[in-house]
């Protein structure tokens, strides 16, 4: 299947306000109706009632979680996952007629977009997602003015379709290649982050700088957000997240557990994440939608209610201040679980939950590193993942519990 999505679009990306378009240019739903006509068309649920009828000659697909009443003949899916699945051997064009939820979510996959780009900008509620231009071919198709506005017909050719798959392989080799390296390396500087738990170690800077070296070539217009430099809030473009030694006082204690964190975020969601211990020579790993492994071995989480749960748990270390609320917690889940853990890698701790070796994870404050790919692992693994006192991916670090579907509302229960 080719998947092209196709827009009208203001100068700011607007879309749409109150569910209703917020122009009429006839010329431009005549190449609206010429360029669609006789393909599938897929739009979110939304836009399928502000269309004023059925378009002739396309087949209308719907995308809803409500699963509404929709007339003989629509199709409807409940995740643009099963409409991708059930549309994958499909050899035809199928075009995504919007609205702004459904770009969002489908940019990654499209391969062609047809974007009317209006020269005038207008009150919407409504936008176009911002995306990474010089990822396309671009194309002038028509300049037109109409009511004595200005819009021109551009295509949008994704020079390569990005295949996670294969990337994900070269991520598996550089974050395996990195965690030798900081194993077999030497801590011959320590400094402290303005507090004394707070370290970083030359090998921190040196296994980081070695990442980015062997990422930057795989996604050029990529952004990275790493432990070892200030970081910007994360924006729709594709993402590295880093944590180039996660354990680093383990590290630098020759404590013999660490670990190498790599994910890749896309539009504010993990797509794909690794993570190397070089002492137990574990690589894990993950693709959205595709599951979690540990050596090829898949994962899934262990499905023990909260008094039978083992939790492993981290301290906050460079955050004294939060040492009462943590404290009070630990003893609570000691309390109402099996036993606690601690370990000194989150990311270990989260990728162990998703393989059952515990049952849940609680740290009061964790950085985006600590926990982007190993997120990914736990729900990959049927787990629960939840960030509390803030969204995954912000720049300030949030509360972070994982458990199951068993124990999860408890989990969260004991540690409001
Ligand atoms: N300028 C253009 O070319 C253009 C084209 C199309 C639309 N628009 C404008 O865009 C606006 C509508 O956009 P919108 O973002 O509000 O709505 P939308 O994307 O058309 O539809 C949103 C709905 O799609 C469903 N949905 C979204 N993500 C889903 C997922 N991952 N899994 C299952 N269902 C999912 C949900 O339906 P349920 O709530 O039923 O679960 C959600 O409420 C309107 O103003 C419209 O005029 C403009």
């Amino acid at each position: 299947m080719t998947l092209t999505m196709i827009a009208a679009l203001g100068q700011n990306r607007e879309l749409g306000k109150d569910n209703t378009l917020i122009w009429h240019f006839p010329q431009d739903l005549k190449f609206f109706r010429n360029q669609t006509k006789g393909h599938p068309i897929v739009m979110g649920r939304k836009t399928f009632e502000s269309l004023p009828r059925m378009l002739p000659k396309r087949n209308h697909i719907v995308i809803s979680r409500t699963n509404p009443e929709l007339p003989e003949g629509v199709e409807v899916f409940s995740s643009i996952e099963a409409f991708l699945e059930a549309y994958k051997e499909v050899e035809e064009e199928i075009f995504v007629i919007g609205g702004a939820q459904i770009y969002t979510q489908m940019l990654p996959y499209a391969d062609r977009l047809l974007l009317t780009e209006i020269e005038q900008s207008y009150d919407a509620d409504a936008f176009f997602p911002n995306f990474g231009k010089n990822e396309f071919e671009r194309k002038v198709l028509s300049d037109i003015t109409e009511n004595g506005v200005h819009y021109s017909h551009i295509e949008y050719r994704r020079g390569k379709t990005m295949n996670y798959n294969e990337l994900l392989e070269q991520v598996k080799s550089i974050a395996k290649e990195a965690a030798e390296f900081m194993a077999n390396g030497t801590v011959e500087k320590v400094d402290e982050k303005g507090d004394v738990a707070n370290i970083v170690t030359n090998m921190d800077v040196a296994t980081q700088n070695f990442v980015i070296e062997k990422l930057t070539p795989l996604i050029p217009d990529a952004i990275f957000f790493a432990e070892e430099k200030e970081n910007q809030a994360l924006t729709n473009e594709y993402t590295w997240i880093i944590d180039p030694i996660d354990g680093t006082t383990n590290y630098a204690y020759d404590f013999k557990h660490s670990c190498v964190s790599i994910a890749l975020a896309y539009n504010h969601e993990p797509l794909l994440g690794a993570v190397y211990d070089p002492y137990l020579k574990e690589l894990f790993w993950a693709l959205k939608g595709e599951g979690a492994y540990v050596n090829g071995q898949k994962l899934s989480v262990k499905q023990n209610t909260m008094k039978s749960s083992l939790i492993l748990i981290g301290t906050s270390p460079y955050k004294k201040d939060l040492a009462d609320k943590t404290f009070d917690t630990l003893k609570k889940l000691f309390v109402n679980g099996r036993d606690l853990r601690r370990s000194g890698s989150a990311v270990l701790d989260l990728a162990y939950v998703a393989a059952g070796r515990v049952d849940a994870f609680y740290e009061e404050s964790l950085s985006f590193w600590d926990y982007a790919a190993a997120s990914l692992f736990v729900m990959e693994a049927g787990g629960c993942f939840a960030g509390e006192n803030g969204n995954w991916g912000d720049v300030a670090p949030i509360r972070v519990l994982a458990g199951n579907p068993n124990n999860i509302e408890d989990l969260k229960a004991l540690v409001k």
